[in-house]
């Protein structure tokens, strides 16, 4: 029997692939896309620039930037076939479940679906950068029987989004906040969804497929699933007078907390440390602070009685319902960000290809058992 070594559970700190896109440090709390640290892009960047950095590896020049936003302005708008899918999708699938669907489907409409050329699958990560957001807002629009807000290629990714799914302009406030939020989500080296889309591309299979992949692994609550969950907590509990009661009878039960713990940061996510001040500042403005209170006293339980910081999920649960934006669109809102990250990476997986293909370490009935037939069993 072949002898199968060096198994680590969850694939814990195993290197799975070369990569120049994110840099972690997981003791430091460093992130960085293309070596700048996140802290720095969350406060001077944008989601457009983020998508030029992650596919390009540098950062764009003014006219580059202006051409990637009109671009990607451009590819927002649905096919018109796609659009009718969704339609007919809206009354059967949940906003998470439709993204996934419909970017399986959006290969049907794609011009470059079968182009496996670097400028072919340049347009197909800005094409379904543009189209993903129009999906999540349509479905939402669609849903509550409202009509789809046409897009407008002129503003930014985050305003557009925020405008096709209310029906109105934002405010700078949330226009800001949405896009920094789009910006800290937009890639996090090997997570889970991101290695799914590579493992994917390494068979040669397309974009569209790669992307498939992503999504449904990003949906599960240990991964991207977590932000919905957190906000759902947060109603369930209600007020603060409530958050001690509930979070030690969970505790007890030996249940997780959403939004709390990582694979790789064992300090705080420098993701979070945005997320929290956006959630202070959206509260402060707006009056009601107790999302934001909640949390942190959430947040103060978790550090003394499990060690455990909140990640990147936490805080953007409260930051979203804050801005207005319906649970049930809070995943498929990672997806819209994410989708900068799950192309770079399948654009630089196909640059260097080869057949991800792990082995298993065997814990079966031991070789050989002899079949029995079936009127014998
Ligand atoms: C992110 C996560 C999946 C990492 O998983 P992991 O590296 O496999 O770590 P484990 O699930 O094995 O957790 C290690 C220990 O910490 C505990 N723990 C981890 N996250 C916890 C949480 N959110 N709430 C309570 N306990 C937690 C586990 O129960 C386990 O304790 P034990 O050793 O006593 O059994 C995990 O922390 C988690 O499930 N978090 C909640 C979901 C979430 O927020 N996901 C988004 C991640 S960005």
């Amino acid at each position: 029997m072949v002898e199968v070594k060096g198994f680590k559970e969850g694939l814990e700190d195993v290197v799975a692939a070369d990569s120049s896109i994110c840099y972690i440090d997981g003791d430091r709390g460093i992130l960085s896309y293309r070596g700048i640290d996140i802290h720095e892009l969350a406060e001077h960047s944008t989601f457009e620039e983020i998508c030029f950095l992650l596919w390009e590896g540098r950062l764009p020049r003014r006219d580059e930037l202006d051409l990637l936003r009109r671009s990607i302005g451009a590819e927002r708008a649905l096919p018109p076939p796609m659009l009718e899918l969704l339609a007919s999708l809206v009354p059967h699938l949940t906003p998470m479940d439709a993204v996934r669907t419909m970017v399986s489907a959006l290969a049907e409409t794609d011009p470059d679906v079968a182009d496996m050329s670097r400028p072919g699958n340049m347009r197909k990560a800005l094409r379904m950068t543009g189209q993903i957001a129009t999906i999540v807002a349509a479905h939402h629009r669609l849903r509550e029987g409202k009509p789809v807000v046409e897009t407008d290629p002129s503003l930014s990714h985050a305003e557009d989004f925020l405008r096709m799914l209310n029906g109105a302009r934002p405010s700078s406030e949330a226009k800001r906040a949405f896009d920094m939020a789009l910006v800290l989500h937009a890639d996090h080296e090997l997570n889970a969804s991101t290695f799914a889309a590579r493992v994917t591309a390494a068979t040669l299979a397309d974009m569209h497929s790669a992307v498939t992949s992503a999504v449904a692994t990003l949906k599960g609550p240990l991964h991207g699933g977590a932000n919905e969950a957190v906000i759902r907590m947060l109603l369930q509990i209600g007020s603060l007078d409530r958050v001690d009661d509930f979070l030690h009878g969970k505790l007890e039960r030996k249940e997780k907390i959403m939004g709390f713990g990582h694979r790789v940061y064992h300090t705080e996510d420098p993701r979070a440390t945005h997320l929290r001040a956006m959630s202070k500042a959206l509260a402060e403005s707006s009056g009601e602070t107790r999302w934001y209170d909640m949390s942190r006293r959430i947040e103060k339980i978790m550090n003394e009685e499990k060690k455990l910081n909140s990640n990147v999920d936490f805080y953007s649960a409260s930051v979203y319902y804050m801005l207005g934006i319906p649970p049930d669109l809070f995943t498929p809102i990672f997806a819209i960000s994410r989708i900068a990250g799950w192309t770079a990476h399948v654009l630089e997986q196909y640059e260097n290809n080869r057949l991800i293909r792990p082995r298993a370490e065997y814990i079966g009935p031991e070789y050989p058992q002899s079949y029995v037939p079936i009127e014998k069993r």
